[in-house]
């Protein structure tokens, strides 16, 4: 089976996310989401429950699956039976970093690819703390956020004004 594993903080998942999520269920046999608390960020949604919003916003996929993990991301994807890493690509910005950590991940753990698919045009500005920002400022994120899961981030970001 071809596993691939597509780890970030997702907080929360925006469409940028689902649309990389959708198109790489159709090039593996199974998707792993990996969800983890990136040490050097201060998440605005718990684990679970961003791990909630995920589940939700990809419950028609059924080839997709959500798990939350610690540690090197090259012992998640031992775990989970996966050798290939998934990112999505936005700008050339994003190159530099992803490259170093591609090349980190290959040193340690050579077996493992890291693939990148390039984002969508129109999800290429988009980021968790963009949308954090936009709500937090009262601003409209409908078109930033799945369906599924509106209503319920809309609700827990006035929580935590
Ligand atoms: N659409 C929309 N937003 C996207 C996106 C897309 N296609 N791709 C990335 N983003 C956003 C993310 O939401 C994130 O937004 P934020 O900064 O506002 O939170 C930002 O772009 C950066 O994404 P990323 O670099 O993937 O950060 P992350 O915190 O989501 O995930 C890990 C980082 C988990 C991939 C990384 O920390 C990791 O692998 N950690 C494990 C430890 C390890 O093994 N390290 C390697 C050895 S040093």
């Amino acid at each position: 089976m071809n596993i691939a594993v597509y780890p970030g903080s997702f907080d929360p998942i925006t469409n940028g996310h689902l649309d990389i999520i959708r198109r790489a269920a159709k090039l593996y046999d199974k998707v792993v989401v990996g969800v983890l608390t990136n040490a050097s960020k201060q998440p605005m949604f718990e684990k679970s429950q961003r791990a909630d919003f995920i589940r939700r916003s990809t419950a028609a996929l059924g080839n997709v699956e959500v798990a939350f993990f610690e540690g090197l991301l090259v012992d998640f994807l031992k775990k989970e039976n996966a050798k290939v890493i998934l990112k999505g690509l936005r700008a050339t910005s994003d190159f530099e970093y992803e490259f170093q950590m591609a090349l980190v991940n290959k040193q340690l753990c050579p077996d493992v690819e890291t693939v990148f698919l390039s984002s969508s045009a129109k999800y290429t500005f988009l980021s968790s703390s963009v949308v954090r920002e936009i709500g937090r400022l009262g601003g409209d994120i409908s078109m930033f956020i799945p369906a599924e899961i509106l209503d319920d981030v809309k609700t827990a970001m006035t929580a935590k004004k």
